[in-house]
This record gives structure tokens, sequence and C-alpha cells, in this order.
């Protein structure tokens, strides 16, 4: 049966304990705009003083001139748009614990770019929560992923607000109201259909009040 977390402390708490537990690398997943990235930083607010790294996979983004390349460009956001072996190559490094300091990429919103090396991963961070819309694919690179987390969640909430959410934060980062609600309504829909197929495989359900 799936553990379902309703409430940001139990939430924190549960991060704090799976480090005591011995556990490092927490993913959080979930359609786009659902509030993963939100979540995230209210985690590391509540750690106590565990010493916390965040690494988003949206900083695995592949740039806009590499998808014009590819032709992606018009599905951005998509799991192709995204250089999936490069991330699973970040965590194993993060989880092999063999460097110093571990350097990943961000997405900038302004920008709505990757940039290289803005996120540092130092060894001795107990806890690092990764988190993105295809932790759970069960696809290749995906599944490798997948199989570096010691847990994974899946944040849930109703749809229309997770939609109001979402054309909010397009607008409030330069789209016009209906470029925001053309864009969700066909891009970021689509990819919400995919991760929703993904939540049987989470081990936590997080669904605020
Ligand atoms: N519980 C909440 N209360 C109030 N605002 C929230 C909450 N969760 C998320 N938000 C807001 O909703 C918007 C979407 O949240 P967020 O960016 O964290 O989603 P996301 O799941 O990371 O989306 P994406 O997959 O596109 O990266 C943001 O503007 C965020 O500040
Ligand atoms: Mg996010």
């Amino acid at each position: 049966m799936t553990i379902v977390v309703e409430d940001l402390d139990s939430a924190a708490a549960r991060a704090r304990e799976l480090v005591g537990a011995g556990g490092r690398l927490l993913g959080i997943t979930g359609p786009p705009g659902v509030g993963k990235t939100w979540l995230v930083e209210q985690i590391l607010a509540r750690t106590n003083g565990v010493p916390a790294a965040h690494v988003p996979m949206d900083g695995f983004h592949l740039a806009d001139a590499t998808l014009d390349q590819l032709g992606l460009r018009e599905v951005k956001g998509a799991p192709e748009t995204f250089d999936v072996l490069g991330y699973a190559a970040a965590l194993r490094r993060i989880v092999a614990r063999e460097d110093p300091v571990v350097y990943v990429p961000a997405f900038e919103r302004d920008l709505e770019q990757p940039v290289a090396g803005a996120v540092a991963v130092p060894r001795d961070a107990s806890l690092v929560v990764t988190e993105g819309n295809y932790l759970l694919l069960d696809e290749p690179g995906w599944r490798e992923v997948h199989a570096l987390l010691d847990e994974c969640w899946y944040v849930d909430v109703a749809a229309d607000l997770r939609v109001r959410r979402l054309v909010a934060r397009h607008v409030a980062y330069g789209k016009s109201s209906a470029e925001a609600a053309e864009w969700v309504a066909r891009s970021d829909e689509a990819n919400a259909r995919l991760v929703e197929t993904t939540k049987t495989r989470a081990d936590v359900v997080v669904r605020l009040g």
C-alpha cells in the first residue's frame, strides 16, 4: 500500500528519517506545475541542520539550439528533450561520493535554458533531493535514474489547481495569458498524462491539503 503524506512537517520528518535510516538520495516527481520545486524548497527549509542539496531534473533540459537541430523544439518538456543519460551520470557521481563536489546544471526560467554548474552538491551533503517529471518513467535511462533513488515520492494535486498555477507561472515569466493557456493545454498537459501513468511506482504520495 502506498504511504500518503498530507502536510509539510510530515514530509520533512520523513526526509530526515530517510537520512537516519542510511538513505541519501530522495526523488520527488509528479506532473508539471504540481509543486515539486516548491516542495523541495519547503523540505530543505525544515531539515533541522541536516546538510542538504537540491538537484533539479530540469537542469538537464537540452538547450534550444540542440532541440532545433533535433527537431524537438515544439515538444520541449517531453522526456526526449532531456539529457537523461547526463542526468543519470550526475546522480551516479553524487551517489558514489568520490568527488568532493558534483556541480549540476539548473534551469533558468527567465532564459528558459539550462545553465551549467549552477548547483553544487558537496560530498558531505547528507540529503540530496532530486525532482522532476520523469523520475519514475519506465524507459531506458529513466529506469536507471529510478534505480539510483533511495525513495521516490509522487506529488498529487487537483488538476484544476495545478493548471491554474502553471498558467500563472508562465505569465509571471513573460508569456501572454493566451500563449500560456495554449502552451499548458498542448504541451504541459500531454506530459502530465504521461507522468500520471508513473504514480503507481511511487513509494509515497504527497497530497497537501
Ligand atoms: N502548496 C502550494 N501553495 C502555494 N503555491 C504553490 C504550492 N505549490 C506550488 N505552488 C506554486 O505553483 C507554481 C508551480 O509550482 P512548482 O514550480 O513548484 O511546480 P513544479 O511541479 O516544480 O513544476 P514543473 O514540473 O513545471 O517544474 C509555482 O509558482 C509555485 O510557487
Ligand atoms: Mg519545477
